[in-house]
């Protein structure tokens, strides 16, 4: 029969190609945590109106890149491409859209891209939302926040470009005056511009408010020792929702796919969600990008100890010390052998795991109620132990 294969650019993920997800999540989170934000988990499946509405009808992810199929119910489906319309959906439609929320997250997200290195169909971002603040503070500290991801995951070759799109007010008039003038430029431009130029007429041009350079030279002396900051005035990012403050950061070592990390200011997102002004800033970093240029080394435990029986028949008790012994540390591989093949057979194969110790119950140990520990270091003693003594010992290791 024909092999089934997995669809391309949704690669699977198993821990000898390095758990990165995991890792990164652990890593992460703790920083999540060390700024007070709290975790947020809305579904990968959403209504495909509330991508339209959100990063545009002109974006290349609503044009080329979403998933979307109809239910069976006739709805238009998508799978999310982003997080933050996810976010801001779920705050309205809790009614908590007049309330502060700092929130992070983490999960596949999903866009129909050209597979290439760092680029995925599916993909694992962790995402950060301060919802309900004004611009000032939380954009200091959301750029805090990416500081502190550049820090503790080593990222060197790694730059921050920053720039100010204009406020709400100034977007909108900037965008009337760009409107005017670009008009009478329409002929030189081709389908693709000219359609942008009607919808969102800023994906073409960049903002130039002078005023705008005194904020972004704050946040350049503030957070510059730690991270290289780089004012990039032709920066405008891939979503319609941004507003004032933008930011992305790129790699040298990732190559055509340099971008990992990118954010900004979304005010008027929660309103063209149908919520209240709810003002508000975030960022979401590829980790799959993230993991090709992290420095820092996770240490993971590598301690494994083998446990064997010589009989199937000790099976019961066998697992109900495994059980026991794994409660008393979670730190520890325990791999459990507990078929009829020889003892020989399992030594062995516990050696080949690399087990620290080989805990082993013969028929004399199932009779007397012990187990005999066999140490493979250089040393190689081995003592008897009673079901007691040997949970001390596993606590200790
Ligand atoms: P984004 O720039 O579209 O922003 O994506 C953020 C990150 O996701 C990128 O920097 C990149 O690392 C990763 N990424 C995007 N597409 C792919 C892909 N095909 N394969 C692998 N990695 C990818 C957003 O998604 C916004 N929601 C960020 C945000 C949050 N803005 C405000 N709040």
């Amino acid at each position: 029969m024909d092999k089934i294969s997995s669809i391309r650019g949704m690669p699977d993920v198993f821990e000898s190609d390095t758990n990165y997800l995991a890792e990164l999540n652990e890593v992460l989170s703790k920083i999540f945590l060390s700024h007070n934000l709290n975790e947020v988990n809305t579904p990968i499946l959403e209504q495909t109106e509330l991508f339209v509405r959100s990063t545009g009808v002109t974006s290349d992810i609503v044009n080329k890149e979403i998933y979307s199929f109809n239910d069976r119910n006739e709805q238009s489906l998508s799978l999310r491409p982003e997080g933050t319309a996810g976010v801001v959906r779920s705050i309205i439609q809790k009614k908590l859209d007049n309330a502060e929320h700092k929130l992070w997250y983490q999960g596949p997200m999903f866009r129909y891209e050209r597979p290439q290195k760092g680029r995925f169909r599916q993909f694992n971002q962790a995402g950060v939302e301060l919802l309900g603040f004004e611009e000032g503070s939380s954009d200091l500290e959301i750029i805090s926040i990416v500081c502190d991801i550049f820090i503790e995951l080593e990222l060197e070759d790694s730059v921050l470009k920053i720039n100010h799109l204009g406020d709400k007010d100034t977007k909108e008039k900037f965008l009337l005056e760009l409107l005017k003038y670009m008009k009478s430029y329409k002929g030189d431009l081709n389908d693709n511009d000219t359609e942008k130029l009607n919808k969102n007429p800023l994906r073409l041009l960049d903002s130039k408010d002078v005023d705008l350079k005194e904020f972004l030279d704050k946040i350049q002396s503030i957070f510059g020792k730690y991270v290289e900051i780089e004012l990039d005035s032709s920066l405008v990012r891939g979503l319609d929702y941004y507003t004032g403050l933008v930011f992305e950061a790129v790699s040298s070592n990732l190559g055509a796919q340099d971008s990992f990390l990118g954010g900004g200011r979304y005010d008027g997102l929660s309103k063209d969600l149908g919520g209240k002004e709810m003002p508000a800033i975030g960022f979401a970093i590829g980790l799959e990008r993230l993991n090709l240029i992290k420095k820092h080394k996770n240490i993971k435990s590598n301690k494994v100890i083998s446990f064997v029986t010589t009989s199937s028949k000790m099976n019961a008790l066998a697992f109900k010390i495994a059980q026991l012994l794994r409660s008393h540390n979670y730190d520890i591989r325990l791999e459990t052998n507990f078929t009829d093949a020889s003892l020989k057979a399992k030594l062995r194969k516990a050696s080949k795991l690399g087990a620290k110790f080989v805990f082993i119950m013969g028929e004399e140990e199932f009779e007397s109620d012990t187990i005999t520990v066999k140490s493979f270091d250089e040393d190689g003693y081995q003592v008897n132990m009673s079901f007691d003594e040997i949970l001390d010992f596993y606590k200790d290791i």
